[in-house]
């Protein structure tokens, strides 16, 4: 990137003795004895040199086009969930450099808000270029600091790209309406203005599409934009900052603060200057942002977690609900939001599904993200681990019966064997919450009627998935699903071009697509009086 690039010293993550506290500087991400393979960690260490001197590797926040420090001097460790080793220590922001960087935000507004939607469209387009043009070092970076393969991560990469690029489109199409006026001496228009400074909070599961699909539509409606990345993966966010300014997106319109997120979260909360909180994350935190943002009337839009049911009717086609699910299911090793979570399988099918579904599970190959053919990646930390162990202890205690899996990988550090459980209650912990890992608990269902009721048992309506061979059902049961997305026959379904988000405590707004924009924009009516 043309940039000169930091020292890295390759150490491994604190241990758990350091005293810490959640969303705090010098959080220990892995408590357990690991198992170390030095093979991991010289690959790993090899493509970290090779990024920090091609200049990737960034260290500092981003607070008005400078690369800035934490005032008090303190840094937070980035690690590598495959190894364990620190990738580099990033500055441990909090409230002070947040109220500088939604300063710096506030005035770039002023005159990014008055260019042209051509030319803001010209700089998020070539923002795009940038991305797609450092496509594998961007995935690199990724693996390095999330764990997902490779492959997968330079997927990201070019799913993240296409918000840009879409909205590079729209910016030119924020349209506003003339309203046949009940006065004939008066002229009524409606016009559509961007809200102002956006405070963008965004999770460790998506490094670069959970913010682009936010700063994308912000920056095209004229927004500027404060971004606190997840402190466990800052590293992809800084990076795709620095090529903002290369695109010639302005200092200040993309500010990056990482470190402190409850101190970082309160700043962006009291600011009377921050019009716009948007969220990515889980229910819980979710929650106390938008009564947070109701002190200063925030707009609020919540992307929140799921509890997506895939639905196996007896009638689906056997290899596409087995393609389907195993997509689903197992993207990012089962840490999305949009991950089945529950498979229910009607009991015609169910023990064929059963069988071949945890056969081709079995096959998944488990490791490092850079390793040959690896399609499952660590998780991100010990305390995912411990939560996907405590939800299968669970089921096991009441019943479940483990097909495949079930236990901590050998690999060691935060690595879960791909896991199928069979005859899994709705009562049980995996059916109630998000496990967020990479376990396939199988529920039996009769009925149509049957497969509706026990979906839609959840506080959640976030992604539900079906797979039938009727087209009849296929639209009878998208219709009787509370959520926001139903796949059909397919277990991937996020795209730029259409909305996503959740109904019920899932959250609020839509992402992606042109719904998008009407997060990021105010509806302002304007009344021409006297006009003959
Ligand atoms: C998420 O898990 O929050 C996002 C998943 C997606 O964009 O498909």
């Amino acid at each position: 990137m043309g940039l000169g690039g930091i020292g890295i010293a390759f150490r491994r993550c604190s241990p758990s003795f350091l005293s810490m506290r959640f969303g705090a500087c010098h959080q220990p991400r892995f408590t357990s004895a690991v198992m170390f393979s030095h093979q991991m960690s010289t690959n790993a260490e090899s493509v970290a040199a090779r990024l920090n001197s091609a200049g990737f590797i960034r260290s500092q926040g981003f607070i008005g086009g400078k690369w800035t420090d934490a005032y008090d001097g303190k840094t937070i460790e980035v690690c590598n969930p495959a190894t364990g080793g620190v990738i580099t220590n990033v500055s441990c922001m909090g409230g002070r450099e947040t109220n500088d960087a939604i300063a710096s935000a506030h005035e770039t507004f002023l005159s990014w808000s008055k260019l042209t939607a051509a030319e803001r469209s010209k700089r998020l387009r070539k923002w795009y270029e940038l991305i797609m043009d450092h496509k594998d070092e961007l995935g690199q970076l990724m693996t390095l600091e999330q764990g997902k393969p490779l492959k997968e991560a330079i997927g990201e990469v070019s799913y993240g790209a296409s918000f840009i690029e879409f909205y590079a489109e729209e910016a030119k199409r924020v349209y506003g309406d003339i309203i046949p006026a009940a006065m004939s001496d008066r002229r009524l228009f409606v016009l559509k203005q961007p809200v102002g400074v956006v405070g963008a909070i965004t999770p460790w599961n998506f490094p670069l599409a959970m913010i682009t699909r936010k700063v994308a539509p912000a920056l095209a409606c004229g927004c500027t934009v404060v971004v606190k990345p997840s402190e466990l993966t800052p590293l992809t966010a800084l990076a795709a900052a620095e090529l903002s300014i290369q695109a010639g997106i302005p200092p200040g319109a993309v500010n990056v603060v990482m470190g402190n997120a409850s101190d970082i979260g309160d700043a962006l909360l009291a600011s009377p200057q921050v019009r716009k909180i948007t969220f990515t994350g889980s229910t819980a935190v979710g929650k106390k942002l938008m009564a947070g943002a109701a002190g200063t009337v925030k707009k609020v839009s919540l992307e929140l977690g799921g509890n997506a049911p895939c639905i196996i009717f007896d009638d689906a086609d056997l290899d596409v609900a087995l393609k389907g699910t195993l997509a689903t299911k197992f993207r990012n090793s089962g840490q999305t939001c949009v991950c089945a979570n529950r498979v229910l399988v009607q009991e015609g099918i169910y023990d064929k599904f059963a069988s071949a579904f945890s056969k081709a599970v079995e096959d998944m190959k488990v490791g490092d993200g850079f390793g040959e053919g690896v399609g499952q990646g660590p998780l991100i930390n010990d305390a995912a681990v411990r939560k996907v162990e405590s939800f299968v202890e669970d089921a096991i205690s009441k019943g479940a019966k483990v097909l495949i899996g079930g236990k901590k990988h050998s690999l060691g550090m935060t690595f879960y064997e791909p896991t199928v459980i069979a005859d899994v209650k709705s009562e049980m912990l995996l059916s109630r919450e998000e496990v967020f890992g990479p376990v396939a608990p199988l529920l039996k269902f009769k009925t149509e009627e049957d497969a509706i009721r026990m979906a839609n048992d959840t506080n959640a309506g976030l992604a539900a998935y079906i797979f039938t061979s009727s087209i009849q059902r296929s639209w009878r049961v998208s219709e009787a699903l509370e959520y926001g997305l139903v796949g059909v026959n397919e277990g991937i379904i996020s795209t730029e071009v259409a909305p996503f988000g959740g109904m019920k405590q899932s959250g609020l707004g839509r992402e992606g697509s042109k719904y998008g924009m009407d997060e990021y924009l105010e509806i302002k009516y304007v009344c021409l009086g006297n006009m003959n």
